[in-house]
């Protein structure tokens, strides 16, 4: 690719994952951080670093569709090469975000296809996994469904709580999901009607050393 890649992110919290995106100095351009959220720490850690932002409130929407085709239009019009869900908490209405097939990722705090949706951290210490983890998948309309491109894992500890466990994957997140968007901004990681990592579809997800 001759010119950065263009990337737009969807956050709706703090925005960590965000931050170690604009950390890690990838070559790209930031073209947009967007929220459902107009608090969102995310929304302001783009500001600082200079990224255009927009949240739309859903309570201005009649119904879901509404908003998300809102939100999903002002993030086309950025036109964004990839879309980057981190920490983006709304479940997208399935049309709007078939548009986007094979153009977002999304990471999600578990070992996919283990623990879809909330509160993995305390599913995986109920189930007394000896391994949790993070994954990063190209978004399809099935929640936390879509194929899974990367994966970093932790074992878990004895004394490991809710918080704790949360706060050692974060750490893993914020090296795998710089370094996903770095494999697709360099184009060894690209979709064609499925995941292709250096010219072959991808098997099996891609541990941080692969990357
Ligand atoms: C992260 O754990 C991410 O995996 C999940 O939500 C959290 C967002 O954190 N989707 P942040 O907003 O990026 O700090």
């Amino acid at each position: 690719m001759d010119r950065p890649l263009r990337v737009a992110v969807l956050a709706s919290g703090r925005g960590s994952n965000l931050g170690a995106l604009i950390a890690a100095r990838l070559p790209v351009e930031f073209v947009l951080v967007g929220s459902d959220k107009a608090t969102a720490g995310a929304l302001a850690l783009a500001a600082e670093a200079g990224i255009p932002t927009v949240s739309l409130s859903p309570r201005d929407y009649a119904d879901r569709v509404s908003f998300d085709r809102a939100l999903f239009g002002r993030v086309a019009e950025a036109r964004p090469d990839l879309l980057v869900l981190a920490g983006y908490m709304r479940i997208i209405d399935a049309a709007v975000i078939a548009d986007w097939e094979g153009r977002a990722i999304n990471i999600h705090p578990s070992l996919l296809p283990k623990y879809r949706g909330l509160h993995t951290h305390r599913q995986c210490l109920e189930a007394g996994d000896a391994e949790h983890g993070a994954s990063v998948h190209f978004v399809t309309a099935e929640l936390d469904g879509g194929p899974v491109v990367a994966q970093a894992r932790i074992a878990v500890r004895p004394d490991d709580t809710e918080a704790s466990l949360a706060e050692r994957l974060l750490a893993e997140e914020h090296r795998l999901l710089p370094a996903v968007v770095g494999a697709i901004a360099s184009g060894r990681l690209r979709w064609d009607d499925g995941a292709v990592f250096d010219g072959l579809p991808l098997s099996a997800p891609l541990t941080p050393a692969d990357l």
